[in-house]
């Protein structure tokens, strides 16, 4: 679907159908009178006698065929008062897609009526337009890879941005070519996730990770068992020992020209392509889940293509690393058990007294690689770390632990605005080292049940140096959903996050 601009106001609007956004009670004159303009008959269109502009409502309004605008969705938005952003995406989502299904070309987005939408909540036009064009493609991502009767509607080819003045905005210009760019990442990332683990394995995932670096010219290297094994990344090939199919940690490394020789921003992955729990085997029910236990990966790979495809336009001014730590933790004769020992790339030994525990210790040692070769700006690493995250907080949102107050409140603001709730959970260290003590090792790699995430994050922190400005984001209970922007699957979450890290202040508040 491309995103287009029609300019120079009512009269030069031109689409299959036009959705205008309609508060609770409000008739035409009030909801649509620029579109009005260029669309006379919706002033008497008879369907209004019943659309009271409930949240949650739509009803297509039908004028004379021949008009240039012979259709309007509107979509109900409820009490002005009552609407959040969720809300307003959740409508823009079913808007978008019942226009798929209706088979229309060419679907306009009314700037008029986004921008009473905008007033009402204190907003700048920009960022509806924004939440608006990446809601779309959001909705309108389906994944049938594997389904031999595909659906049989196509999405629009165009989405237009009806603009009332003479000119796109450049500010709404650029809102609609970040949220372009963020969705790609976010559909990037949601396909990833949603692959099964036979065939996204983490050589698969590498190659991926290759073709984006390649596309857009950043720099790429791939660290294999050897490799990995030679840097004294132990608790990493514990983890993949069980497996077939090889670990793989991918980087990325993106240097905006100009930038050369500063300390980036680094963003880690979990990638654990499948787990299976290992010998401490997970119970059957539910174990296909696993597949998308890479999606902290598929988060940082979809940064990436998003920064890609952002370029020039809009290039951080510090360089972004992204790294991808893959595996697949298999039970097998040569996995590896409970109760072994490793040595940590940062010289930490750790007790595995459970195989399920996996993905800190693949963590762990790329959290140690990273501040090695990097001494980074900014560390942050996402991950589908743990159930107890997801009892903590609902299945919604994402645990947040952070060193440092700034970047906590940052990634929190941005989570927030951007639809990837994530809430702020304490690193409190000395209670969780407490229930990390192991009798043989420095630490055991899974403590008490209660409290598990944060037990889980401490146990990272473990791994990051004193100082470091470090955040870490369980992602477990927000890689799937199932709502009116979210086919039922994979979410893509963290890319939007991720991105907001990348910027520095000033750009920040550019923004
Ligand atoms: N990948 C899981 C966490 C998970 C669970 C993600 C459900 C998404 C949905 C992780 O590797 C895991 O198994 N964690 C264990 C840790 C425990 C053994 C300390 C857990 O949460 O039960
Ligand atoms: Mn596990
Ligand atoms: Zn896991």
């Amino acid at each position: 679907m491309d995103i287009r601009f029609q300019v120079g106001g009512p009269s030069k609007w031109k689409a299959d159908a036009v959705i205008s956004f309609v508060f609770e009670g409000e008739d035409a004159e009030q909801a649509c009178s620029a579109l009005m303009q260029n669309a006379l008959w919706l002033g008497i269109a008879p369907a209004w006698r019943d659309f009271r502009g409930k949240n949650g409502e739509m009803t297509m309004f039908y004028g004379p065929k021949a008009m240039e605008i012979s259709r309007v969705l509107g979509v109900g938005l409820g009490k002005a008062a009552a609407l959040d952003m969720t809300a307003f995406r959740y409508a823009v989502g079913r808007a978008m897609r019942l226009c798929r299904d209706y088979d229309l070309a060419g679907v306009g987005l009314d700037c008029a009526s986004l921008a009473r939408v905008a007033e009402k909540m204190g907003q700048p036009l920009a960022v509806l337009v924004r939440e608006a064009v990446a809601a779309s493609f959001m909705a309108l991502y389906r994944y049938e890879r594997w389904l031999s009767e595909k659906s049989r509607n196509d999405d629009p080819l165009w989405l237009a941005l009806l603009c009332e003045g003479e000119f796109a905005e450049n500010d709404v210009r650029d809102a609609a070519r970040m949220a372009e760019a963020e969705a790609s990442g976010i559909c990037l990332a949601r396909d990833l996730a949603n692959d099964p683990a036979n065939v996204l394995t983490p050589c698969a995932f590498a190659d991926k990770a290759r073709a984006v670096a390649a596309k857009y010219g950043m720099n790429f290297r791939v660290l294999g068992p050897t490799e990995l094994e030679a840097e004294g990344m132990a608790a990493y090939m514990a983890v993949a020992r069980g497996s077939a199919e090889e670990p793989r940690m991918a980087v990325i490394e993106y240097t905006p020209r100009g930038t050369e020789g500063q300390a980036p921003v680094v963003l880690v992955g979990k990638g654990l392509c499948f787990d299976s729990g290992g010998i401490s085997l997970k119970p059957a029910k539910g174990m296909e889940e696993m597949k998308g236990d890479m999606s902290g990966a598929a988060a940082v790979l979809g940064t990436m293509e998003a920064l890609g495809q952002l370029g020039l336009a809009k290039a951080p001014s510090s360089p972004v690393v992204g790294i991808m730590a893959c595996a697949e933790n298999m039970p097998d004769g040569r996995a590896t058990r409970p109760g072994d020992i490793v040595v940590a790339k940062n010289g930490r030994s750790i007790e595995i007294v459970n195989t399920d525990a996996e993905g800190r210790l693949v963590l762990a040692d790329a959290l140690a690689w990273a501040q090695e070769n990097y001494a980074p700006a900014r560390l942050v690493d996402i991950a589908t770390l743990t159930g107890a995250c997801a009892v903590a907080l609902g299945l919604d949102a994402a645990g947040l632990f952070c060193t440092d107050e700034a970047l906590a409140v940052r990634l929190h603001e941005a989570g927030t605005a951007l639809g990837e709730r994530n809430w702020r959970l304490p690193l409190w260290t000395a209670t969780s080292l407490k229930t990390l003590k192991s009798p043989c090792a420095d630490l055991v790699n899974a403590g008490q049940r209660e409290g598990g995430a944060i037990h889980a994050a401490v146990f990272l922190q473990q791994f990051v140096k004193e100082g470091q400005v470090w955040a870490h984001i369980d992602m477990a209970a927000a890689d799937n959903a199932d709502n009116p922007v979210n086919a039922k699957g994979a979410t893509g979450f963290g890319v939007r996050t991720l991105l907001s890290a990348v910027w520095d202040d000033r750009e920040e508040k550019l923004q």
